[in-house]
């Protein structure tokens, strides 16, 4: 089993489990229609629906087999902003794919960019990925600029493959590796 040690800190977040308790900062984000907007099968969520939710993310404070999904609550003084989130995806292959969901009210500050990069730190740290993959909708250009600011290289655009709200959809698959993410850090670190 592998988990970071809690309470991971950054300049201006703390990332650590979800619990039952962040039900209402969650339900105000995933209740949200631009939020989910560009999110496959996901409409804006009852409270019932991120009940369910959040009771699910609860559980996803390791990685324990290929297929788990690691789920932070990024948390501010304002409470739980947002969420990261690792799956992992190959064991032989060391990859697993990143996702991120914040509140808007929250946005254009840099702090989603901040919250993933201290996952991936995680992830080609301690628990040592290989490659880190990230997907959206072809017109989530939110998303597409996140992954451009953590220095994933966009690798696939893949036309009309798959089938988003009854119409074909666009795909961008974007990654970064083990060791282009050690030059990002050390860059970073001056
Ligand atoms: C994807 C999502 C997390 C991006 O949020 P975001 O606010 O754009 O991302 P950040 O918090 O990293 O902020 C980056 C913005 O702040 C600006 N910024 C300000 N200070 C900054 C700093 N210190 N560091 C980095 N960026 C900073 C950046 O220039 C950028 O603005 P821009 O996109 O207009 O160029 C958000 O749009 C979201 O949750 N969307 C809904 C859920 C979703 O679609 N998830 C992805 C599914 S694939």
């Amino acid at each position: 089993m592998s988990q970071p040690t809690y309470p991971i800190r950054t300049p201006r977040l703390t990332l650590r489990p979800v619990t039952l308790d962040d039900l209402d900062d969650v339900y105000a984000f995933q209740s949200r229609p631009d939020v989910v907007r560009w999110m496959l099968g996901a409409g804006p969520r009852t409270r019932e629906q991120s009940l369910s939710s959040v009771t699910a993310m609860a559980g996803e404070d390791a990685l324990r087999a290929v297929g788990d999904c690691l789920t932070l609550a990024v948390t501010t003084d304002a409470g739980v902003i947002g969420t990261v989130e690792l799956v992992w995806r190959s064991d032989v292959d060391r990859t697993a794919e990143l996702g991120y969901v914040f509140h808007p009210d929250h946005g254009g500050r840099g702090l989603a960019t901040e919250a993933a990069a201290a996952v991936l730190d995680w992830g080609f740290g301690e628990f040592g990925l290989h490659r880190v993959f990230a997907r959206c909708h072809g017109r989530n250009e939110a998303s597409a600029r996140l992954m451009g600011r953590l220095g994933m290289r966009q690798e696939a655009h893949h036309v009309e493959s798959y089938l988003f709200g009854g119409e074909w959809a666009d795909q961008l698959v974007f990654a970064v590796l083990d060791r282009e993410w050690r030059v990002r850090a050390a860059v970073a670190a001056g």
